[in-house]
């Protein structure tokens, strides 16, 4: 028998146990220089200078010069809790010198009390979850547990949608992403989505009887046998250029899921935990009761983390013979998202993703007044999205003055994302732990970056 005091022995933090190789110091261009070298150029880096980053505290990110810069993208809208949240950080540390990693082949305490947490925060109805590691493979599992119940193999997409680069999460994905050819797998379909800047029916909401979701009942008539096995949707399209159907969109979409006996999942990778306000999930801002969440990106602040909940009658059918992932539900990964869960309770994070929001939103709203390259701003709470044009009759895509803007916003200490069909839509999806300064800031930042680019239209 092992003896106890081993087992319970805890490691103190000290600098020597580092390995040497990840505490040295480094430049920016030496790192550069190890990345051409052993890198596989499937990875790339925004900016024409690729930026190092050292160290984050809140929404501020520092990189190896010292040089520190506000995020409104929270790497890619996922460290939702900020950079190194004390409680985060002190989660992992305390879950790191327990254990680190146990398969789910065994019991483990952070796996149950994160199952346990997600029910108690998951809209009416969805119980069950499942644990993996990114969104791609949550979107799969849950697609594999809805065409096994239903023994119905068409999935219905949306057009702009993302929903992953996992080979059938790449083929329900239409922003812009299929790079190289592929046969579609059997059984997806796409719809329309309600983008109202570009109404793919050439209309204007409200006087539109929104015929994209309409057009939903064309799509199964025709491409199915009438029948379906699932439709997903993101509640706001994110690397599709944060684009927000209005509301009634999902409601017509939902009725029609349901006359043809599919299931509703609403991938909410991005829009989980918050980010949208007031609610812990976007879908719930539209009436729609969804029978599938699935959820990555924020749910674990940082640490690779994903899954779905469901309702219990569809996920009993999905058994223990139909899927595995070796990491999924480690102890790590549920601590931290644990952590995630109650800062964003204990800190009214909810509330402070409207309000913030809400003030971001509102100041965007006032550039576009004053700047002809914005033709749009949209989206809701810390999820918000400004399209820019080179000009607002023709709504000619600025694409070269997106990588401009997003070049001006880098040297002044700004870091934003970039989305949509043809990148010229600023993502705005900063971490929900944000000061009201920092917003003030990084407005001016763009105010000054708009100008710059608007002198050479
Ligand atoms: C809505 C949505 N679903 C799924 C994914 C895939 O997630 P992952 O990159 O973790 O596989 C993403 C990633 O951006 C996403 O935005």
């Amino acid at each position: 028998m092992r003896s106890p005091a081993k087992l319970s022995m805890v490691i103190v933090m000290k600098d020597e146990l580092i390995p040497k190789d990840l505490a040295k110091k480094y430049t920016q261009k030496e790192i550069l220089e190890i990345e051409k070298k052993y890198l596989a150029p499937a990875v790339g880096h925004y900016y024409e200078h690729p930026v190092l980053f050292v160290e984050g505290k809140g929404a501020l990110l520092k990189d190896s010069t010292g040089k520190e810069y506000i995020d409104l993208f929270a790497g890619i809208c996922t460290t939702i809790t900020g950079y190194n949240h004390p409680k985060y950080v002190a989660t992992i540390q305390w879950q790191a010198e327990r254990l680190v990693y146990t398969s789910s082949l065994y019991s483990t305490i952070p796996y149950a009390v994160l199952v346990k947490q997600l029910a108690e925060i998951a809209p009416r109805g969805l119980s069950h979850s499942f644990i993996v590691n990114s969104g791609s493979e949550a979107n799969e599992a849950a697609l594999a547990m809805v065409r096994k119940y239903t023994e119905n193999p068409y999935i219905i997409a949306c057009q702009r949608g993302y929903h992953g680069r996992t080979t059938l999460a790449r083929e329900l994905s239409s922003a812009g992403w299929r790079t190289f050819p592929e046969a579609h797998p059997p059984g997806v379909r796409f719809t329309p989505y309600g983008y109202c800047y570009r109404c793919p029916f050439g209309k204007e909401h409200p006087g539109c009887d929104l015929e994209c979701a309409h057009y939903l009942r064309e799509v199964i008539r025709t491409q199915t046998n009438k029948a379906i096995a699932a439709f997903i949707a993101e509640p706001i399209q994110g690397v599709g250029g944060i684009i927000q159907p209005p509301a009634e969109y999902f409601k017509i979409v939902h009725e029609i899921v349901k006359e043809y006996g599919g299931f509703y999942i609403s991938d909410e990778v991005q829009t989980g935990f918050g980010r949208t306000g007031k609610k812990w999930w976007g879908i719930q801002h539209t009436g729609v009761e969804p029978d599938i969440i699935t959820m990555a990106k924020g749910f674990g602040g940082g640490i690779p983390i994903a899954g779905f909940i469901s309702r219990p009658e569809i996920a009993v059918n999905y058994t223990v013979t139909d899927s595995f992932a070796t990491f999924g539900g480690n102890p790590l990964s549920c601590a931290a998202a644990v952590a995630v869960i109650e800062i964003i309770r204990d800190e009214n994070y909810l509330e402070k993703a409207a309000k913030l929001g809400g003030i971001l939103k509102k100041k965007m709203e006032e550039l576009k007044e004053d700047h002809k390259i914005v033709g749009d701003v949209r989206g809701q709470g810390m999820m918000l999205g400004v399209e820019l044009v080179r000009d607002q009759k023709t709504k000619e895509p600025a694409i070269q003055e997106m990588l401009m803007i997003m070049e001006t916003c880098r040297e002044k200490g700004l870091l934003i994302g970039k989305g949509g069909l043809d990148g010229n839509v600023i993502r705005l999806q900063p971490p929900l732990e944000l000061t009201e300064m920092q917003i003030d800031e990084a407005c001016t930042i763009l105010d000054d970056a708009f100008k710059k680019t608007e002198k050479g239209l």
